[in-house]
């Protein structure tokens, strides 16, 4: 394995086995597997999960890691191409990448949705420049439309609480003051059509997401026998849910157009995940989000701080599963 950018590049079974790796290298932790190796984390976008949970796989593997913020304690960075470099940004990304890599055996980049162009965003234009730029082995730490580690840590936490492969798994639309990305939504119906589970992508009107995204995940559920499907009746989604996973984004309908999607959500608010959610929903329930949240906008306090709730597992096990993809990585 050169390069971990989506789940979807990879077989069923490679996936499993790099969750059994993951799990192998909690169970019996190899202080020096990556002793001598040096990460570089390359951030165009903010993060508290990512940035902590990589570097401290690193360390826990006995490696090392670089972190890059442009323009905190480093040049601006200026990531169009062609463009006249007379602004703020002294630095263009276009060489920033390969002197980071020449320093690094690994790359991590995060390189968010520019949100104007759903097309271009659609086809990781963005990323797709980046990763060209690197000659070394490369981790995905959230492009336009992919999350896999977010993905790969949420497969690994149903696994450990043994939720059903056969589960029903419903992903659901949640209200935001503005809007959000489509990688973790994208990367999320994909992962849980991957492991088999009965999908249901839960979302008002003008929210459906769009259909490359939705054929992918069909296409992954025709593959490990399990299903797709979206509805904006949340009593049938919800009816015997194993999963209620919430999740932000954008109206893909209106996209880069933040006005029409204000206008959309301005009546949306009781899009707000609160106990009652789970009232028909199976009695194990859990409760996931990839974080952060807007508490009470998002989901209610009383999800959050309940039971059901395993959003910190799941944070936690983003350290636990990226030991095992630098693993690969670095060491094959
Ligand atoms: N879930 C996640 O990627 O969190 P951060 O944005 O804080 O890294």
């Amino acid at each position: 394995m050169n390069r971990f950018l989506n789940l979807a590049d990879f077989p069923r079974e490679q996936i499993k086995d790099l969750l059994g790796l993951a799990a192998r290298l909690q169970q019996h932790p190899q202080p020096q597997a990556l002793a001598g190796k040096v990460l570089g984390l390359l951030f165009l976008n903010p993060s508290l999960r990512t940035l902590a949970s990589f570097q401290s796989a690193m360390m826990r593997l006995g490696g090392s890691a670089v972190v890059i913020t442009p323009g905190q304690g480093t040049w601006q960075m200026e990531t169009r191409p062609g463009v006249v470099m007379n602004g703020a940004a002294a630095e263009h990304i276009r060489e920033a990448v390969p002197v980071l890599a020449s320093y690094c055996d690994a790359l991590g980049i995060r390189m968010f949705a520019e949100g104007r162009d759903l097309a271009a965003d659609l086809a990781e234009t963005n990323f797709r420049m980046v990763a060209d730029l690197c000659d070394k082995p490369l981790v995905n730490m959230e492009s336009a439309v992919s999350h896999p580690c977010q993905a790969l840590a949420d497969w690994y936490t149903m696994d450990e609480l043994r939720v059903p492969e056969r589960g029903k798994f419903v992903l659901t639309w949640v209200n935001h003051p503005r809007p959000l990305p489509l990688a973790v939504p994208a990367s999320t119906v994909h992962m849980a059509a991957m492991r088999g589970m009965e999908v249901v992508v839960l979302r008002p009107e003008g929210f459906a997401l769009p259909e490359p995204i939705m054929e992918k995940a069909r296409e992954a559920a025709r593959a490990s026998g399990g299903t797709v499907y979206e509805t904006s009746d949340r009593n049938e989604a919800l009816a015997g849910a194993h999963v209620i996973y919430a999740k932000e984004w954008g109206s893909p309908q209106h996209y880069g157009d933040h006005e029409a999607d204000a206008r959309l959500r301005a009546s949306l608010t009781d899009w707000c995940v609160n106990e009652s959610w789970f009232k028909n929903a199976d009695p194990d329930c859990r409760f996931m989000h990839c974080l952060p949240v807007r508490r009470n906008v998002a989901v209610a306090d009383e999800v959050l701080d309940g039971p059901r709730s395993v959003v910190v597992r799941e944070a936690f096990n983003r350290m636990v599963v990226q030991m095992a993809v630098l693993y690969r990585l670095l060491r094959g």
